[in-house]
C-alpha cells in the first residue's frame, strides 16, 4: 500500500452527506473559476505558437460551464444549495505564465475529484462517482491541452 493509499484508508470513515455537499460546492466555486479563466485567456492568449491552444481554451471554457451545470445539479440532487462564490480568478499577461497557471488549477481540480469520487464512493453515491468520473476524464484532457502547449 502506498502512503497516498494508506492516506485514503485512514480517511474512509468520514464522508456524510453534508461532507459531499460541501466538498462539491468547493468544486463548483474552482468550475466558476476555470470558466472566467478561459474565457478570458483564449480571447487575449497571444503568439503565433500559441494559435491552436487558444481554440482549445474555447473549448475548454463550454466544458467547464458544463462541469458547474452537472456539479450544481448533484448538489440540488444531494439536498444542498449550489453555491453563488466564485473562487478568485487569476490572471498574467504573460502566455506561458498564463497557460502555467491555468495547468496548475487543472492538476488541482483533478486532484479534488479524485477526492470527491472517494467520497462518493464511501458513502454508496455511485451515480454522482459516475458523474464526477466523467468530469474527471475531460479535466484529463484539459491537462493533456495544456501540456502539449507548453510543451511539457
Ligand atoms: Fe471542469
Ligand atoms: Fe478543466
Amino acid at each position: 500500500m502506498s502512503n497516498s493509499e494508506a492516506a485514503d484508508a485512514e480517511g474512509a470513515s468520514s464522508s456524510s452527506k453534508a461532507e459531499i455537499i460541501k466538498g462539491l460546492n468547493e468544486d463548483l466555486a474552482r468550475e466558476y473559476k476555470a470558466i472566467i479563466q478561459y474565457v478570458v485567456f483564449s480571447s487575449t492568449l497571444k503568439g503565433a505558437e500559441y494559435g491552436d491552444i487558444a481554440e482549445q481554451l474555447k473549448v475548454h471554457a463550454s466544458e467547464e460551464l458544463a462541469h458547474a451545470l452537472e456539479v450544481a445539479r448533484q448538489i440540488d440532487y444531494l439536498g444542498g444549495d449550489p453555491t453563488v462564490i466564485v473562487k478568485d480568478a487569476e490572471y498574467s499577461q504573460d502566455s506561458k505564465k498564463m497557460l502555467e497557471i491555468d495547468l496548475k488549477q487543472e492538476q488541482e481540480t483533478i486532484k479534488h475529484y479524485r477526492e470527491r469520487i472517494r467520497q462518493a464512493e464511501r458513502s454508496g453515491e455511485f451515480a454522482l462517482s459516475e458523474a464526477l468520473r466523467d468530469i474527471i476524464v475531460q479535466e484529463q484532457d484539459h491537462e493533456i491541452d495544456l501540456r502539449d502547449a507548453l510543451g511539457i
